[in-house]
């Protein structure tokens, strides 16, 4: 049952990592200007119509890696009474996707709320750094899954 209700928790887990990076990535295509159609009035406001909503997905995404990793350790200490026992470089990269999904949200959410009012220069930059984080956590899950 406990291995169950891990693999269900991964579903969800692995789910919200390709959502983070893929959603990051596309915005940042489509904050290039996509197909080389920034040139295109309508075009461009759907554009940014659509980078609002992957903003939206982002967020919530990020949320639900949070919550999804701490129902991993809820599940450990439900079934075995105890944290996961995990050391070092284990601990370092746990600690570094938890920064990654605390940034990346409130990253999404500003960008949700405030977007309107910023140049397009900082709108970029909003999404290359989700992007990056999106990079260095799934990264960091493989290292916390072998030094675990
Ligand atoms: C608060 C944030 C997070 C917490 C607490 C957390 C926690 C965890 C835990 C406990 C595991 C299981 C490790 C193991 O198998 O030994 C895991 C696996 C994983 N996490 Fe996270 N995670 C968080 C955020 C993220 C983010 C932001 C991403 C990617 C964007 C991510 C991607 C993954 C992946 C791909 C795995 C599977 C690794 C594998 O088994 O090969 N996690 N996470």
């Amino acid at each position: 049952m406990q291995n169950f209700i891990y693999a269900l928790i991964q579903v969800i887990h692995n789910f919200g990592a390709v959502t983070v990076v893929a959603a990051a990535a596309s915005a940042l295509w489509l904050s290039r200007g996509g197909l080389g159609l920034l040139r295109d009035g309508e075009l461009m406001r759907s554009n940014a119509v659509v980078q609002s909503r992957l903003a939206w997905l982002m967020a919530i995404a990020w949320a639900i890696q949070a919550a999804s990793g701490i129902m991993f350790g809820l599940t450990t200490f439900w079934f075995e009474g105890h944290l996961p026992d995990i050391h070092g470089i284990a601990v370092d990269a746990l600690l570094i996707k938890i920064f990654c999904a605390l940034t990346g949200f409130i990253l999404a959410v500003s960008y949700v709320k405030l977007h309107s009012g910023w140049p397009t220069k900082k709108q970029l930059l909003v999404w290359q750094t989700s992007s990056a984080l999106g990079v260095v956590a799934l990264s960091s899950a493989a290292f916390l899954r072998w030094f675990s």
